[in-house]
C-alpha cells in the first residue's frame, strides 16, 4: 500500500491548479454576485481537456483515471465551485454514462462533441414530486412508430440553459414501476421541448439551475440509452460515479476555505501576535485540516476503486456523505477565522460557505447516501 501520487497525477493537479487561479480567480466574486455562467471559462476548460478526462481518446477524451478526474476537481472546486458543478456533470454524469451504456452511433454523433467540451450536457432525473424518490417519475415517454413522445417537467437542472444535449430520465412503462423507466438523449433544439426559469440561488450562483419543459417532443427512438426499462439502472450507475465528482467538488470548497483560513491567520494580528499563535485558532486549524484529511482518503479511495473496476457504489456515498459534512463544518470555520473579514465577498469564505450547502444536497441529499451505506453493509 501506498499514498503517493504518480508524476501524471501531480501535473494533472498543478495543471488544474494553474488554470483555476490565472483563469477562475479573477471575476469568481462577480460572477457569483451577478449569478453568471462562466461561459468563456468552461470553454477553456474544455480545450485544456477538463470536460471529458475520462473518456476514451479514440471519442476525443483525456482518457485520464478517476484519480486525476476528483485531483482536479479539488483544484477547480477551490476557486469556483460553479465552474466545477458544470465539469462535474459532463464527466462524471453524461460523458461517463455515455461511454459506458451508450451504442456506437450515440458515441460518434454525442460524446465525441461532449468529450472536448465543444458542447456540454445535462442530466435530468430530479422532477418537482421526484427529488430523492427518484423512482416516481412522471415525465413519460410513449413509443408511436419510430419515436418516443416525450412529456413532463424536470426540475434543478445543472447546465440547464448552456447544455446543448441532455439526458433524459422518462417512464415507458409506469405499471412496471422502476423497471419500466428508460433513459434518451434529446437535443436542446427539438419541438416542444422548453428551457423553464432559473433558479435563483443560495450558493453555486454562477451555475445554470433550470426547470425544463417538455410537451410532445418527438424523441427518435435511436435516442434511447440501452434498453427499455433500464433508464432506472443506468441512473443509480452514473450516480454512483457522479458522487465521486461532488465528494471531490465538496473537498476542493473545503481545502480552499481552509488555505485562505491558514493564510488570513498568519497575517491578522490580535492581541499583539498573528491569530495563529493563540490556541483557539490552532485548535481550528487543526480540526479542518484533520477533517480535510480524511475526507480526501475517502474520496481519492473510491476514485480509486473504480479505476480498479471493482465495486464503488458504497465507497461514493461514503466519500460524499463525509467530504460534504467537512465542506460545511470547514466553510463555516473558515468564515469564523476571518471575523467580520470572512462576512464579505471580498474574502470569498463567504461564497465557499454558501456553496458547500449545496453539496449536503445534490446527486443524493446526505440522508440518500446513508441510505445507499446501510445497504452495502446490509447486504
Ligand atoms: N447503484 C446501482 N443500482 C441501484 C442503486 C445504486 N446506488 N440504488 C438502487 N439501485 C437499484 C436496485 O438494485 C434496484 O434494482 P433491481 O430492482 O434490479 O434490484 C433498483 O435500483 C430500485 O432500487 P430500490 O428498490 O432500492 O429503490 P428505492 O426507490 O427504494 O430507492 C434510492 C432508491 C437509492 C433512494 C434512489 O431513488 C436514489 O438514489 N435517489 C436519489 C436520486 C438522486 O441522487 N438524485 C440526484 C439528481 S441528479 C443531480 O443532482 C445532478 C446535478 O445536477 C448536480
Amino acid at each position: 500500500m501506498h499514498f503517493e501520487f504518480t508524476e501524471e497525477h501531480i501535473a494533472v493537479r498543478d495543471a488544474a491548479r494553474d488554470f483555476a487561479q490565472t483563469e477562475l480567480l479573477p471575476g469568481v466574486i462577480e460572477r457569483d454576485t451577478e449569478a453568471k455562467f462562466p461561459h468563456e471559462q468552461i470553454e477553456k476548460m474544455g480545450g485544456l481537456g477538463f470536460m471529458g478526462m475520462m473518456v476514451d481518446p479514440k471519442y476525443n477524451g483525456g482518457g485520464m483515471d478517476t484519480v486525476s478526474y476528483v485531483l482536479a476537481m479539488e483544484e477547480i472546486s477551490k476557486i469556483d465551485a460553479s465552474a466545477s458543478v458544470s465539469m462535474s456533470v459532463n464527466n462524471s454524469l453524461v460523458c461517463w454514462g455515455l461511454e459506458k451504456y451508450g451504442n456506437e452511433a450515440q458515441k460518434e454523433k454525442y460524446l465525441k462533441r461532449l468529450a472536448t467540451g465543444e458542447i456540454i450536457g445535462a442530466f435530468c432525473l430530479s422532477e418537482p414530486e421526484a427529488g430523492s424518490d427518484a423512482t416516481s417519475q412522471r415525465t413519460t415517454a410513449e413509443l408511436e412508430g419510430e419515436h418516443y413522445i416525450l412529456n413532463g417537467t424536470k426540475n434543478w437542472i445543472t447546465n440547464g440553459s448552456t447544455a446543448s444535449v441532455y439526458l433524459v430520465i422518462a417512464q415507458t412503462d409506469p405499471a412496471k414501476g422502476h423497471k419500466g423507466i428508460s433513459a434518451f438523449i434529446v437535443e436542446k433544439e427539438w419541438e416542444g421541448f422548453v428551457i423553464g426559469k432559473k433558479e435563483d440561488k443560495l450558493g453555486i450562483r454562477g451555475s445554470d439551475t433550470h426547470s425544463l419543459m417538455f410537451t410532445d417532443v418527438k424523441v427518435p427512438v435511436e435516442n434511447r440509452i440501452g434498453d427499455e426499462g433500464f433508464g432506472f439502472t443506468f441512473a443509480m450507475e452514473t450516480l454512483n460515479g457522479g458522487r465521486i465528482g461532488i465528494a471531490a467538488q465538496a473537498l476542493g470548497i473545503a481545502s480552499g476555505a481552509y488555505e485562505l483560513a491558514l493564510a488570513y491567520s498568519k497575517e491578522r494580528k490580535a492581541f499583539g501576535k498573528p491569530i495563529s499563535q493563540h490556541q483557539a485558532i490552532q485548535f481550528k486549524l487543526a480540526d479542518m485540516a484533520t477533517q480535510i484529511e480524511a475526507a480526501r482518503l475517502l474520496v481519492v479511495k473510491s476514485a480509486w476503486l473504480k479505476d480498479q473496476g471493482r465495486d464503488y457504489a458504497h465507497a461514493s456515498a461514503m466519500a460524499k456523505l463525509y467530504a460534504s459534512e467537512v465542506a460545511m463544518n470547514v466553510t463555516v470555520e473558515a468564515v469564523q477565522v476571518h471575523g467580520g473579514y470572512g462576512y464579505v465577498k471580498e474574502y470569498h469564505v463567504e461564497r465557499l460557505m454558501r456553496d458547500a450547502k449545496i453539496t449536503q444536497i445534490y446527486e443524493g441529499t446526505s440522508e440518500i447516501q446513508k441510505i445507499v451505506i446501510s445497504r452495502g453493509i446490509l447486504r
